[in-house]
């Protein structure tokens, strides 16, 4: 990852911190125990997740594991990780700083390795996918759960410029079909997968990037996110509600592991 882009991704999780806790760790509790319940973690799993901001899935899972890591870049995420864990009284959890493109664990160390609505903001999200499959098990699992972008071009390229243009950390909403091909060249094959429609206000969302209605960014990704509502132009599935605007995030849900590996006590 470049220098450039880091500093990108720590100054927008730094400012953003409080408000993106909020929502991670108190406004999202059944799709956080969904998320847990998915990956059917066992009790001597040791498990790492991967950009794990202020900690939500990490402490989650804890209960359900035998240790419990997070790695992230920001500070100020980390932070507010390790106050969550005291809050939870999680003592089998840790949070480290380290990028995710170089992992600060040595290989083959974890039974779960998860990386969850963190791969939009990674320059080379291959690269990412095989550090996390280098610090798994030989019959280790990967938990993948992302926004998928549109597979039309046209959408795909707009989606993505209003999402950088609420947030400038975002790279690009990954397409169901070019994880498939990331997934087949790593290695891996999908233990179990699942599609969910997030539904957001637009609102709401724009607060957790930092931009209050009726500031400069606020209008112009607004105007470009309603200039697309007529024929869901960045597909969005967006809708005008009163002030508000409802969008919906595709949200991927994938368990991984590699091929030819011992998986089978894990399948559904
Ligand atoms: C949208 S938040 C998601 C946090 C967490 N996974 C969750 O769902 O609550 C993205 C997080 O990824 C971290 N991040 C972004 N790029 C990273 C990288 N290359 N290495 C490590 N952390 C990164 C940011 O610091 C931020 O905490």
């Amino acid at each position: 990852m470049s220098k450039k882009h880091k500093e990108i991704v720590q100054k927008q999780f730094t400012k953003t911190a409080e408000a993106f806790t909020t929502f991670a760790v108190r406004d999202t509790p059944e799709i956080l125990k969904e998320k847990v319940e998915f990956v059917k973690a066992q009790p001597t799993d040791l498990a790492l997740d991967v950009a794990c901001g202020p900690g939500a899935f990490a402490v989650a899972i804890a209960p359900r594991v035998q240790f419990s890591w997070g790695v992230d870049l920001t500070d100020e995420m980390l932070r507010r990780a390790r106050a969550f864990q005291a809050e939870k009284q999680a003592l089998n959890a840790a949070f480290v700083r380290g990028e995710a493109e170089m992992l600060p664990f040595r290989d083959g160390g974890f039974d779960l390795v998860a990386c969850q609505c963190s791969f939009h903001h990674l320059p080379k999200p291959a690269q990412v996918l095989a550090e996390m499959v280098r610090v798994a098990k030989p019959a280790g699992r990967l938990l993948i759960i992302d926004p998928l972008g549109p597979e039309s071009d046209a959408k795909f390229e707009l989606y993505n410029r209003i999402e950088v243009l609420r947030d400038p950390s975002h790279t690009l909403t990954v397409r169901l079909t070019e994880y498939l091909r990331m997934f087949d060249e790593a290695g891996l094959e999908i233990l179990r997968q699942a599609l969910r429609r997030r539904q957001r206000s637009f609102n709401n969302w724009m607060l957790r990037a930092g931009h209050a209605p009726g500031t400069k960014r606020y209008l112009e990704t607004r105007e470009l996110l309603e200039g697309s509502i007529a024929g869901d132009k960045a597909g969005f599935s967006a809708q005008l509600q009163g002030d508000d605007i409802q969008i919906v995030h595709n949200e991927g849900m994938f368990l991984l592991t590699r091929k030819n590996s011992d998986g089978a006590s894990v399948r559904p």
